[in-house]
């Protein structure tokens, strides 16, 4: 007998996207409703939290009626009900949490927070239905930049993480200084297609004790350093050279610690995940890489990578399957860490 489908209803406001989406058993996406507050933010050159948190509250009911009508079901149609509970910013988080919650109380149904990075990786399982654990992810976004040992559904391992800037970070640090402005990562991607990697030599830091950790702050520095330096010497700056410079560096680090950790772990599968692995020259990077190796690439598609609740409802099928229910007195946790329940 065909096994009962089950329908999560997945809410996500931890930045700047108020989003929600209904999965079907972890894998289908019967919608992706997304409403990105980037325009909002852009006059700021990033993320204000009091802003983004008005802004969730204006925004998470609209964008669960969507999500919901977009499905073609109704609330009663649902199994559960799952929310980002953390890491993020604490008051954006607070609004998707609350709502969740109160849905969770009114409707009846089980209430399962999820890990923020847990959903990004499980982005990898919407479009690969191949694809089963254990493999090695790298989760590459503005605020995080992890590679994971994904020992099964809702079971990590962090082999390294960064000791200062997130790989997005970096590259909205970098766009800024070049006058891109914000977000700066589709920006330098864009502006590196005119521009020669080769042109100039930027650092790549490496951490004696600890090869799988990352570093940026250094590679951010050293392009500011040359910025500075063709100033005062009255030199035009190549922005797409310096995009793209920027860029080789910190995708060099990535498949590097990347192909390193896969062979190591003695596993055969490597995915990508978070906004940074939406970038064309990282993918293309890691794909050859890949192929090099003799290692099955996944990658998510760009709307994936980038925050959406559908990634929420595919880790939030998977931490349901294994019994995870959360009480109403569920708290957004800022800082929440990978494997914690
Ligand atoms: O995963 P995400 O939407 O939010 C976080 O969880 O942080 O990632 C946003 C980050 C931003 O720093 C943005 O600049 C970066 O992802 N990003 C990119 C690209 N698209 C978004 N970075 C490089 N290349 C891109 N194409
Ligand atoms: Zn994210």
């Amino acid at each position: 007998m065909k096994e009962k489908d089950i329908l999560i209803l997945a809410i996500e406001s931890s930045c700047d996207e108020t989003a929600a989406a209904v999965v079907k058993n972890g894998r289908e996406v019967l919608s992706n409703i997304i409403f990105s507050q980037i325009e909002l933010h852009k006059l700021y050159g990033g993320v204000v939290p009091e802003i983004a948190s008005r802004k969730h509250i204006e925004k998470i009911n609209q964008v669960i009626e969507e999500a919901l009508a977009a499905a073609h079901k109704r609330l009663e149609d649902m199994d559960a009900i799952a929310v980002t509970y953390g890491p993020g910013l604490v008051g954006a988080l607070l609004v998707g949490v609350a709502e969740a919650k109160a849905i969770s109380y009114a409707a009846g149904l089980p209430l399962v927070g999820v890990h923020h990075i847990e959903g990004h990786i499980s982005a990898n399982y919407i479009e690969n239905k191949e694809l089963e654990p254990p493999f090695i992810c790298l989760v590459v976004s503005g605020g995080h930049t992890h590679l994971v040992k994904v020992s099964d559904y809702g079971e990590y391992e962090i082999l390294g993480r960064t000791r200062d800037d997130a790989a997005g970070e970096a590259f909205d640090k970098v766009a800024r200084a070049i006058g891109l402005g914000y977000p700066g990562g589709p920006k330098i991607d864009r502006l590196s297609k005119e521009g020669n990697p080769d042109a100039i030599h930027f650092p790549k830091a490496k951490i004696e004790d600890a090869p799988y950790d990352f570093s940026f702050s250094g590679l951010k520095s050293a392009v500011l350093n040359y910025l500075n330096g063709c100033k005062m010497r009255g030199e035009t700056v190549n922005e797409a050279d310096v995009a793209a410079s920027f860029q080789k560096a910190v995708t060099d680090v990535l498949v590097e610690h990347a192909m390193m950790a896969v062979k190591e772990s003695g596993l055969t599968k490597l995915a990508i995940a978070g906004g940074v692995a939406s970038n064309s020259t990282i993918r293309s990077a890691m794909e050859a890489a890949c192929e090099e190796n003799k290692i099955e690439f996944f990658r998510p598609s760009p709307i994936y990578c980038t925050d959406n609740a559908a990634m929420i409802g595919a880790a939030g099928f998977y931490e349901f399957q294994k019994g995870v229910r959360h009480d109403l007195d569920l708290n957004a946790v800022p800082n929440l860490r990978l494997g914690e329940r």
